[in-house]
This record gives C-alpha cells, sequence and structure tokens, in this order.
C-alpha cells in the first residue's frame, strides 16, 4: 500500500529524519530531481530501491542553472501530482527546499567543475548550467548525505560533470548512471517535453532516430564526420535548430575521429521551436 512520504523543507527536520537510517545500519539512496516526474524519473526510484532499504529523492526546481531568459518561471510544477507518484513508489523521504533555505540571502560559495563540464557541449551553449548543476548536487548530497545517488544518462554530460565533482571532492558517495527511458516511439521522456506542440511532437522523435542510426552507420565502419554531417542535415532538414550532434569518447567527452579512439557516445541537442532537447547513445 502507498504511503504518504515524509516531506521536509529545511535542513534540521531533514537531518533528523535520516539519522535513524544509519543509525539502524539502512542504506539510503538519494534521486535528485526538479519535479514534474515521469516514468524516466521513477525508474531512477526503482534502481534507487533496488541499492538501498531506504530512498530519498529531492524536488527543486534551481534557479542557480537558468539562465535569464530561459524557462525558470515556467517550468513545469505540481508538488501534489509528484508526491502521489513518490507514495506510489514507496519512497520514504523527499526533500524540497525552498530556493531561499538551498540559497539564503548573500554571496554563497559556487562550485565551478573544470574537465567534462567544460568538453564544448552543453557548456557551450548554456555555459552557466554545470556551476549551477555541480553547486546545487554537492549540496543536495551533503545535506541528505546518501549512499548512492542516482542520474539519468539522458543528461549524458551531467552524469560524467556529477560523477567528477563527488570523485574531486571526496563525497563518501556512488553515483549510479540509469539508461535512458523513452516513449514507444523512441523520444527520451522529459519534463520538458510537455513545451512540444502537436506537430513538434511527431518531428521530436527524430532526434533519437538519427542518433540511433548514426551510431549503426559508424559501428558498420562509416567514417564518423561524414555519418555526422549526414545526420545534422537531416535533423536541420527535419525542422531542428540544432546545437550540437557529436561524436565524443564516453568517460572523458573528448572528440573522437575514429572507432579506435572509443568507447563514443554520440551526443546531441536542439530546438524544435521553443522546446530544447537532448539525447544521447552508445556506439
Ligand atoms: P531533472 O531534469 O528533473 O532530472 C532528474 C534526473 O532524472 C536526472 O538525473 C535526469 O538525467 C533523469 N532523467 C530525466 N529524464 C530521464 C529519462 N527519460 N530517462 C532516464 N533518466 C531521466 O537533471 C536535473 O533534474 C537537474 O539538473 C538536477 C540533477 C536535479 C540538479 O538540479
Amino acid at each position: 500500500m502507498a504511503t504518504r512520504p515524509h516531506v521536509l523543507r529545511t535542513l534540521s527536520p531533514l537531518r533528523r529524519a535520516v539519522e535513524p537510517y544509519s543509525e539502524a545500519g539502512e542504506r539510503l539512496a538519494l534521486v535528485p530531481t526538479m519535479g514534474a516526474l515521469h516514468r524516466g524519473h521513477l525508474t531512477l526510484v526503482r534502481e534507487a530501491r533496488r541499492r538501498a532499504r531506504r530512498v530519498a529523492v529531492s524536488i527543486f526546481v534551481n534557479p542557480t542553472q537558468f539562465a535569464p531568459g530561459e524557462d525558470f518561471s515556467s517550468y513545469p510544477r505540481d508538488f501534489q501530482a509528484d508526491l502521489k507518484m513518490l507514495a506510489e513508489a514507496n519512497v520514504d523521504l523527499v526533500w524540497a527546499p525552498s530556493p531561499s533555505v538551498m540559497y539564503p540571502d548573500g554571496d554563497w560559495t559556487r562550485i565551478e567543475p573544470a574537465g567534462v563540464a567544460k568538453a564544448g557541449l552543453e557548456d557551450k551553449f548554456r555555459p552557466h548550467f554545470f556551476g549551477g548543476v555541480a553547486t546545487v548536487v554537492a549540496k543536495l548530497l551533503l545535506q541528505v548525505g546518501p549512499d548512492f545517488a542516482l542520474f539519468g544518462e539522458k543528461d549524458y554530460q551531467q552524469l560524467r560533470v556529477v560523477t567528477q565533482l563527488a570523485k574531486d571532492l571526496d563525497l563518501p558517495v556512488k553515483i549510479v548512471g540509469v539508461p535512458t527511458v523513452r516513449g514507444t516511439d523512441g523520444l527520451a521522456l522529459s519534463s520538458r517535453n510537455a513545451y512540444l506542440s502537436p506537430q513538434e511532437r511527431t518531428v521530436a522523435p527524430f532526434l533519437y532516430g538519427a542518433l540511433k542510426l548514426s551510431a549503426k552507420r559508424i559501428k558498420a565502419g562509416e567514417p564518423i564526420m561524414a555519418v555526422l554531417v549526414n545526420a545534422r542535415n537531416e535533423l536541420v532538414r527535419a525542422g531542428f535548430e540544432l546545437d550540437y550532434l557529436e561524436a565524443r569518447h564516453a568517460l572523458t567527452l573528448a572528440p573522437v575521429a575514429a572507432r579506435k579512439d572509443g568507447p563514443i557516445r554520440l551526443l546531441a541537442a536542439g530546438r524544435l521551436g521553443k522546446t530544447r532537447l537532448i539525447d544521447n547513445v552508445a556506439v
């Protein structure tokens, strides 16, 4: 039966709520989210449950990872619907701080990630983004103190940045990546898909289609550059305003020119109308 998770909004009650878990020797897994939950998030919750007796989900639309003019104010928010889904998923605890709890007034310390955060992918088009993500994820990990934290491969560079962050800051947490959850037509589930018009929604799965076809052609031995040029052209013809479609080393995110430089990950981002979509596949 679904039990309503314990909802915490300030730090001292959060600390009191997680303390008994460690005293009882129960492992805790955290799934950080910005809410507007869908089946992708719930898959992360299920994976969390497989690894730990206790599962916490954070819901915080993090203002510092949005640039002025991005969709912070219009980002979908439905706390009650989220809570219902998390109750059904038997989540123990929901950490939902307000912006003023997370970022009290005045100047505060920020984390400026390097390495994979400067790969020239998302960072090139959203230069503020990984500073905001790294800062809030470090805070969430220190606030909740989980043994595991789960992140989706859908945001592949983010997963790499967070993995590097935990390692560089010696955080005692294991970062776990979870494969992308897709609709039947291949479109990666995303809270932002709600912005797509019905017409754009029919074109959106082309992004995954182009990535999958490119991976297949590269595996078959076709030259990477030619395959990528072709995929970019196809996507632009379909109506995408493409930010990037690139072949990168799956761990370092360094550019790769040949298959022998792999393992390769293909990563892409682009806009359909006002909606920005990102996706990636392994080769
Ligand atoms: P959000 O976009 O809400 O995503 C929360 C987590 O769910 C991320 O790890 C994301 O990669 C994962 N996720 C989203 N869609 C997915 C899908 N279709 N399949 C698998 N996993 C999916 O990413 C963020 O929030 C924020 O940047 C955050 C890490 C919470 C920091 O603010």
